[in-house]
């Protein structure tokens, strides 16, 4: 959706908004709906990497599997772990040595629909991410030729490469990538009680969370970047922290010297904190503080973000309820899975 077209729809939904739950025509309604609505069914994986059940637990397998490192001590698990809604808890992910490294371990939720990897958006397809913290010397330092021979020697993982790929049923670095990949587009997140709100159920949300809504889709101007049911539109902006990190600016394809960002979905919000790419808001009432005027305002700064945005209390915990509302209350433990398409 264009910029233009988002913001002819804020100034329709401030409107609504103000007139409060249950007031809502028709019409409106239906549009956030179609901003919002979970789709039925996950895109299509990648023709050379069709979707099964048996490549899906293969990768499931191989994510907690720590032979997948140089020392054999660490797993894709260790720092995603499920249980934390596939983020660590630290600012910044540790290096093997034990040092922090540049960068806040991100949740996997939702990225069957992503459009480009990292923070950065440096990988263009999970298959190629899910190499890089293999190999990546401080990540797990893993080397092909040693994991191939180690796994070649379980039969029972033999087995199920099998059954993940009769066409070329061997293991190699293309089928350990592409169950890891089939694994992590398999993680959708949970529906919550904004999606039976989005459905139609008017009771699901509070009257502060149903207000908080009104202010992302209007005066606070979030939806301008946190759009869609996932809450991202998969680009990269500059919000004003203070960090040395190049960012988008550093890649290829990105503007060189413009320190942007992927914008991160906010689906199980309420369990991946700290925030941001270098993990430096500890809590939503800090992200909200960032937003009204806590930012750095550079020349790179997004032209979207309200330099002006001044919040009261109560509207920071409207907000802030409402953001609440995209996370499961039953914790990650219950993360449901795509089946194949
Ligand atoms: C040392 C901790 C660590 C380990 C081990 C690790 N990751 Fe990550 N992962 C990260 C960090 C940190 C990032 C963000 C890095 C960046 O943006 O530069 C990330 C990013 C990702 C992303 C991109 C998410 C997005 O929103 O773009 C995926 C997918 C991912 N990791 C999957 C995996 C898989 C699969 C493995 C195992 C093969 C793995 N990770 C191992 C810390 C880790
Ligand atoms: C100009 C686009 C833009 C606007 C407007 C915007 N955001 Fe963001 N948001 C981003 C980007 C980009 C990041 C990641 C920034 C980084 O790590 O450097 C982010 C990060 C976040 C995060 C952290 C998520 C995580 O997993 O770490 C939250 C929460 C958030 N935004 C909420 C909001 C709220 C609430 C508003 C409205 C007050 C808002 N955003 C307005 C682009 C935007």
């Amino acid at each position: 959706m264009g910029i233009v077209a988002v913001v002819a729809l804020l100034c329709a939904l401030t409107l609504i908004v103000a007139s409060g739950p249950g007031a809502q025509g028709g019409d409106v309604e239906a549009v956030w709906r179609q901003m919002f609505k979970r789709p039925g069914t996950p895109p299509p994986s990648p023709s050379d990497n069709p979707l099964n059940p048996e490549k899906i637990a293969l990768g499931a397998r191989l994510f907690a599997d720590q032979r997948l490192s140089g020392g054999g001590k660490r797993a894709c698990a260790g720092c995603h772990r499920p249980e934390r809604a596939f983020t660590d808890g630290r600012r910044r992910a540790l290096a093997l040595s034990g040092a922090p490294l540049r960068r806040n371990t991100p949740s996997l939720w939702d990225l069957a629909w992503g459009k480009h990897f990292f923070w950065d958006g440096r990988a263009s397809s999970l298959e190629e991410q899910v190499g890089m913290p293999i190999a990546e010397p401080q990540e797990m330092d893993g080397d092909w030729p040693t994991i191939l021979s180690r796994l070649e020697g379980d039969e029972a993982l033999v087995r199920q490469f099998r059954a993940a790929f009769p066409e070329t049923p061997t293991i190699s670095q293309d089928t350990i990538r592409m169950a890891l990949a089939s694994y992590v587009r398999s993680l959708v997140s949970p529906p919550t009680r904004f999606d039976a709100w989005i459905d139609g159920d008017v009771q699901a949300l509070r009257p502060a969370e149903t207000r908080g809504f009104g202010l992302f889709v209007g005066k606070a101007g979030c939806v301008l970047c946190h759009v869609g049911w996932r809450f991202t539109d998969d680009r990269f902006h500059d919000i004003g922290l203070r960090s040395s990190d190049g960012g988008r600016g550093a890649v290829a394809g990105g503007t060189p010297g413009l320190s942007a960002f992927k914008t991160p979905g906010l689906r199980e919000l309420a369990h991946t904190a700290p925030y941001m790419h270098d993990g430096s808001l500890a809590t939503l009432e800090a992200v909200v503080k960032h937003y009204t005027g806590g930012f750095v305002a550079r020349p790179g700064l997004a032209t979207h973000i309200n330099r002006k945005l001044r919040l009261s209390g109560r509207e920071k915990a409207d907000l802030i309820a409402f953001l609440r509302t995209l996370s499961s209350e039953t914790g990650p433990a219950h993360a449901r899975r795509a089946g194949p398409d």
